[in-house]
């Protein structure tokens, strides 16, 4: 039994499978277009929301290295994606670069960690959308009735009909191709730069050096509470559970890591993408450094606008402009955020359906979600199904209750990635890969010890929550996933740690 949970799906296999015209992608994205779709994702909630929270709470003013640190993290094992999408080509990131290296059960896993990311990561977005466009429609005068925005805006039933209205509409625009979503967001993203290069520099104008001091403020126990809500690493060795200080900024970076999550999408696009050899590590890199720069500048000059303790919680940037007495800058950066969120929204669904395709397309999940639609040649039926669960979850949820689950799910990926690269190179160094990570095995080693020590600083609820995830995930599998694997009956198999590893070929 144990050699079938680790056969492993070829990488020729992987391709050739894209190549079958009813389960055929349109390639049509440039290295460009990846980076667009990079930046489209990766700001959004994480520096227009979360910013505000964890200064306040975890690191002061020191949430500018939280962003360093988390970045760091993203870049390691941005890294180790670079390598896998630009040798496995198709669809579904970790997802597939696992099944090629690893073999099917732990591919299942990270697959089944991917759809937590990735539709809960658009709820979560859709949420903080709708909180952004709840507060413009208020300054018009419109107010939405309680019971109509959201969980936390009404004591009984709520319903967050904006974030449910959002995520249906961006389905609908899936549907329709991927070509028309990305010219629609190139429009977003230039919006969303812009809005945060107008917090850049105008914040810079509005800067009090004062608010720098502490930098980093010194240690304060947490309030009483479950002790659920401390960080793992606090409870393991027996701390009292603190806020600030230089653990804060670890803490503070567990949480702010949000803000990166979407690095990887672009490499779910690589199956769409002219040539990936080339284009998507330039995407993936070149994406991730952007937006690495911006947030680090963005908190440095947000937290000298205002004190760290005096920041808002919901939408810091733009309160941060109201604090200084710029009431017009706010109203701007809160329009820019709103439209911003959207392209976030939709790049997750986008990688969300995709990596729901690429499992039913190898018999995991119903091969019925894989066919793509005759005409828009899209996987329409994953990504109706998607739409509209990830719209009332939206509809029912509320923003912190999910953000740090999508961040352990995320991590938990960047893990199995960094540990196939490393098996990959054994079993198949002779495949062709136009990018190599650096150092191999260091630069994959730190990058999963980097991932872990961010895990652990996640509270232990967290843990819990994601356990109970993927036990449910072992259940599917086990149940259809095994007995219904194409690789499983069409012996299209080679099986990890049996296959001894192959000599170089030219
Ligand atoms: N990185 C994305 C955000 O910050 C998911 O919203």
């Amino acid at each position: 039994m144990s050699s079938t949970l680790f056969r492993t799906k070829k990488v020729e296999q992987s391709i050739l499978d894209t190549e079958e015209p009813e389960h055929a992608l349109k390639k049509s994205l440039s290295a460009l277009d990846l980076t667009v779709f990079g930046v489209g994702v990766i700001i959004g909630t994480g520096i227009f929301v979360l910013t505000g929270k964890v200064a306040k709470e975890n690191a002061g003013p020191a949430v500018s290295l939280a962003f360093v640190v988390a970045g760091v993290v993203c870049a390691l094992a941005a890294l180790c994606y670079a390598e896998f999408a630009s040798t496995v080509p198709v669809a579904g990131s970790a997802y597939t670069f696992a099944y090629a290296s690893l073999g099917e059960l732990p591919a299942w896993i990270i697959g089944w960690d991917l759809v937590l990311e990735f539709a809960l990561g658009t709820a979560v977005v859709a949420v903080g959308w709708s909180g952004y466009v709840r507060s413009l429609l208020d300054n018009a005068g419109w107010h939405l009735p309680g019971y109509l925005s959201g969980r936390e805006g009404s004591s009984g039933f709520g319903f967050d009909i904006l974030a449910a209205a959002l995520v249906l509409v961006l389905t609908a625009i899936l549907v329709i191709g991927v070509k028309l979503s990305a010219r629609v967001t190139t429009v977003v993203v230039a919006i969303k730069v812009t809005v945060v290069m107008i917090v850049i520099i105008a914040g810079a104008f509005f800067i009090v050096g004062d608010n720098y001091t502490p930098f980093i403020p010194k240690v304060q126990a947490q309030e009483a509470g479950s002790s659920l809500n401390a960080p793992l690493v606090q409870l393991m060795f027996g701390y009292t559970p603190t806020n600030f200080g230089v653990m804060g900024i670890f803490t503070a970076a567990s949480v702010v890591f949000f803000a990166f999550i979407g690095f990887d999408v672009v490499a779910t696009a690589a199956e769409e993408t002219k040539n990936p050899q080339r284009d998507m590590p330039r995407g993936i890199m070149g994406s991730l450094f952007i937006c690495t720069a911006l947030y680090v500048a963005v908190s440095i000059v947000v937290t000298g606008m205002q004190r760290y303790d005096r920041l808002s919680i919901d939408a810091p940037l733009a309160d941060a402009f109201k604090a200084t007495g710029h009431p017009w800058y706010a109203g701007v950066i809160s329009f820019g955020a709103a439209v911003g969120l959207t392209t976030v929204c939709m790049i997750l669904l986008l990688g969300q359906t995709r990596v729901f395709f690429a499992m039913s397309r190898d018999g995991l999940l119903p091969r019925f979600f894989s066919r793509v639609h005759p005409r828009f040649r899209t996987p329409h039926r994953p990504t109706i199904l998607l739409g509209v669960i990830i719209a009332i979850v939206a509809g029912f949820t509320s923003l912190s209750e999910l953000a740090e689950l999508v961040n352990i799910g995320t991590l938990f990926a960047f893990v199995v990635v960094a540990i196939g690269v490393v098996i990959l190179r054994h079993t198949r160094p002779d495949l062709h890969r136009s990018f190599r990570t650096p150092l191999v095995p260091l630069v994959p080693i730190v990058s999963v010890l980097a991932s872990v020590w961010l895990m652990l600083n996640l509270p232990a609820e967290t843990w819990l929550r994601f356990a109970v995830w993927m036990v449910i995930g072992f259940g599917v599998y086990f149940l259809y996933g095994r007995s219904h694997s194409r690789l499983g009956r069409h012996g299209e198999t080679t099986e990890a740690g049996v296959h001894p590893p192959r000599p170089k070929t030219q």
